[in-house]
């Protein structure tokens, strides 16, 4: 039986699949209502990150519950979609891009499994799946957008947007695409040995490269955008090796928790 692959859309991503509607109990809530399926053959599962009808902002998505019911249902795979601004003025609006990197500028969330013991650092010195991107980005060109470029992604807490000041600051910082909704989920799928990568369309130019921004104009992009982004991922979902030797994920927490000290208290 092969394992399900799920798909977080973002902003203006509606579900590729039809299936069967569950609401999944988790320790941190209940996730959005999920879209469980089959695209060519092989189970897939659709998660609206922001809720079906768009309700929870950015900062208040329950990121947890959403990764944890994502396990549950035995995912091994996730692909993420975002909604980002250019920082990078080489990049347009309409463009399909594929993190690399992730400098996490979030304040509020609750942003880890490993509260208690034992004590866990998983390594994001690979924060997104190579394996994962490599096929999003021969599945790209194949969708005849060209080889995508390759982006550090800043994630913001919103749910504003940025100052302009913002967005030098984080250009320095060397990254080429902002969103609001790139962490901690990334990091959550690594702390349950899941693959995750992200495909993000360029919405906007960032603050200060562009007169004002707009939610409005955010939607209207991800609605143009959606016809090759649909055909992307079930390109990508086709091509999605079963096996997961040749990455990081699968093996996270192998050498993440500190041993257990025996604590011997005197009587
Ligand atoms: N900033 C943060 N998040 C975003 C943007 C932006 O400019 N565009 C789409 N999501």
């Amino acid at each position: 039986m092969k394992r399900p692959i799920a798909i977080i859309g973002g902003s203006g991503v509606k579900s590729i699949l039809k299936g069967e509607q569950k609401i999944l109990g988790t320790p941190y809530g209940p996730t959005p209502s999920l879209t469980i399926g089959e695209i060519d053959g092989r189970p897939a599962v659709f998660l609206p990150r922001h809720g079906e009808a768009h309700s929870s902002p950015p900062h208040r998505v329950n990121y947890r519950a959403n990764i944890w019911g994502l396990k549950t249902l035995g995912v091994e795979r996730i692909i993420a979609t975002n909604a980002v601004g250019a920082i990078d003025q080489k990049l347009t609006p309409g463009e399909i891009v594929i993190p690399s990197d992730l400098v996490d500028m979030t304040k509020s969330r609750p942003g880890t499994f490993y509260d208690w013991s034992p004590v866990t650092h998983v390594d994001v010195s690979q924060p997104y799946c190579p394996r994962e991107r490599e096929v999003l980005t021969s599945s790209t060109s194949s969708a005849g957008r060209g080889p995508p470029k390759e982006v550090v992604m800043a994630c913001t807490e919103g749910p504003r947007y940025e100052t302009p000041a913002e967005i030098k600051m984080l250009r320095t910082l060397g990254c080429q695409v902002v969103g609001m909704t790139g962490a901690p989920e990334a990091f959550l799928a690594r702390e349950l040995e899941i693959c995750y990568a992200s495909i993000s369309f360029v919405s906007n130019m960032a603050a200060g490269l562009q007169r004002t921004l707009s939610a409005r104009e955010v939607e209207d992009k991800g609605r143009e955008t959606s016809q090759v982004l649909n055909k992307i991922l079930a390109g990508a979902i086709g091509r999605m090796p079963e096996s997961r030797k040749d990455c990081p994920c699968g093996t996270a927490l192998a050498q993440a928790q500190l041993k257990k000290e025996v604590v011997e208290v005197a009587q």
